[in-house]
């Protein structure tokens, strides 16, 4: 695991924005909160219900909710790591909210739960790192209550723009044949971030017996001029803090002098640069 990036809590602060400026930062941390309002929206919050944040991290759909509602619903915060727990925990601590609310650490493969407890169950940028999509949602689904809804954000990111389609082949030393590495690693079935899309998400849900799918994919188009610094955060920054990074990736296919190399000239050609990117979005909402 890199140094840089030791444990999710650390990774939701600082990695997760590394590569960013101030005023990026700015703008992500205000999609961030129209992201969560979206999905809480779509998860038909009322008073009195029982509520979970799956995979809540440092808690931003659960703090949505109590911003909301504060103690007159009962609300889980549950993640997989005791340190994204404890940060929730130093966050409630701060609020004066004291009532109503419980923290869970459990996989979500795998719930702590009994049946048909949950009036909503939501996660946001969860499903991306766990392998085995379906199994996730059979236990949403058997954890939530009849009539219960699951809502949920997902970035597609095995639809996002790729280096080669930003780069021209004249640009790259062995061009095709980092074309072709990257094209595998995005396409690669057993790696969580890349192996699904909005079909597939729609046919896991559907069997695992939810009666209602709603899947709502967006397009992001945004354009802005990298400099050298913010492009090299693209390959040495890990995705999550037990992926690889995209350095990482490439050192699959070809020595680290070769894959250097690659950064310099994408960093060369990119630096500066007016680029066009695209970044593909899911909302979903799921009732039982
Ligand atoms: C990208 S973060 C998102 C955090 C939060 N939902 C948010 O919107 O900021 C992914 C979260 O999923 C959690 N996670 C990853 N795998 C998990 C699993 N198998 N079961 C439960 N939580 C998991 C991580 O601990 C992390 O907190």
């Amino acid at each position: 695991m890199s140094e840089i990036c030791k444990n999710w809590s650390t990774w939701l602060k600082k990695t997760r924005f590394s590569y960013m400026n101030e005023t990026q930062r700015e703008q992500t941390l205000n999609w961030l909160l129209s992201v969560r309002d979206s999905v809480l929206n779509l998860a038909n919050l009322k008073e009195g219900q029982k509520i979970a944040d799956f995979g809540c991290g440092s808690g931003l759909l659960g703090f949505g909710v109590l911003e909301r509602f504060e103690d007159k619903v009962e609300l889980i915060f549950s993640d997989k790591f005791q340190d994204c727990l404890d940060e929730c925990k130093k966050i409630l601590n701060k609020t004066k909210i004291k009532n109503n609310v419980k923290f869970l650490k459990t996989d979500i493969l795998n719930i702590k739960l009994e049946n048909d407890f949950l009036d909503r169950l939501m996660t946001r940028s969860v499903l991306v790192h766990v392998k085995e999509k379906q199994k996730a949602f059979e236990e949403f689904y058997r954890v939530l209550k009849p009539n219960g809804i699951y809502a949920a954000f997902e970035p597609i990111i095995s639809e996002n723009t790729r280096y080669y389609e930003l780069l021209k082949p004249e640009e790259i030393s062995d061009y095709q044949e980092f074309k072709n590495a990257e094209k595998e690693f995005m396409e690669n079935p057993n790696d969580p971030l890349v192996n699904f899309c909005a079909e597939s998400l729609n046919k896991n849900l559907n069997k695992s017996g939810f009666r209602t799918v709603n899947i709502n994919i967006q397009t992001a188009d945004s354009k802005y001029s990298p400099t050298k610094e913010t492009i090299l955060n693209w390959f040495i920054a890990p995705p999550a803090p037990d992926q690889k990074s995209m350095k990482e990736r490439f050192l699959e296919y070809f020595e680290e002098k070769k894959v250097d190399n690659f950064i310099l000239e994408v960093q060369n050609a990119l630096n500066n640069k007016e680029i066009k990117i695209s970044a593909k979005t899911a909302f979903i909402k799921a009732i039982k």
